[in-house]
């Protein structure tokens, strides 16, 4: 393996080329335990946990785990059309080292997404193999009726799926409902709701498997997942 010099340890954490590292450091704008570090060719033997870059305090990690509480009117897609992406939330140097959203939420659905850069990590969660429950809460433009739940757990037919799917399980709180699903097809809950004809107004998601939302970050905030969520999830 290649030595770990200080000017590939930047490039792995996203901070540009190696040219580009060797810059940041040539600028005297990289700093170790408060101390500027001026060789970028230094040697590390193992990467150090944090390393300051323009001010950034940033963990040395190159695979990237997140978790970010997204906003409604923001889209899941580097190239986003009609409003802001996801990745705009995030420090643009996870752009670089591959970023990319674990499933999608609608553009006018909040809560719970996460994000990585770990193809294998992405699959796992994404896979309905693996039956990590997605859970959402949704307030609804009518009443919700006990026929209406108990066709949802029966499983309903969408357009252009072949087999029923259905509600995992479904909890009334407050003046929403709260329902888990195995699978995350293109406007799942969305259309769940309106083939039992009733219309979704609001959608968050709460929790992907024993991973609940931190709401303590606040719509657009982010942080990384902690090693037993990634345990948790992977
Ligand atoms: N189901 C939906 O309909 N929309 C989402 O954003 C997520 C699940």
């Amino acid at each position: 393996m290649a030595t770990l010099t200080l000017e590939r340890l930047l490039a792995s954490m996203g901070f540009g080329s190696r040219k580009e590292a060797r810059s940041l450091v040539r600028m005297g704008l990289v700093e170790l335990d408060g101390k500027v570090l001026e060789d970028p060719f230094m040697e590390f033997k193992e990467r150090p946990e944090f390393i300051t870059v323009n001010g950034e305090e940033a963990p040395t990690v190159d695979k990237l785990y997140v978790m970010l509480y997204k906003p409604t009117d923001v889209e899941c897609s580097h190239n986003a059309r009609d409003h802001k992406s996801v990745f705009e939330l995030v420090p643009e140097r996870f752009t670089a080292m591959g970023i990319q959203s674990v499933g999608r939420l609608d553009a006018d659905s909040s809560g719970l997404l996460l994000l990585s850069n770990q193809g294998d990590f992405i699959h796992k969660v994404e896979s309905p193999k693996k039956g990590l429950l997605k859970k959402y809460r949704v307030t609804l433009a009518r009443p919700f009726t006990e026929a209406q739940k108990a066709e949802l757990l029966a499983g309903v037919m969408l357009k252009d799926e072949r087999r029923p799917v259905l509600a995992r399980e479904i909890e009334i709180d407050g003046d929403a409902v709260v329902v888990a699903i195995g699978e995350g097809l293109y406007h799942q809950v969305r259309r769940m709701f309106a083939a039992v004809g009733n219309h979704v107004e609001t959608l968050e998601r709460i929790s992907i498997g024993p991973v609940a939302l931190d709401r303590s970050l606040g719509e657009g905030g982010w942080r990384f997942l902690t090693d037993e969520e990634v345990a948790a999830l992977s």
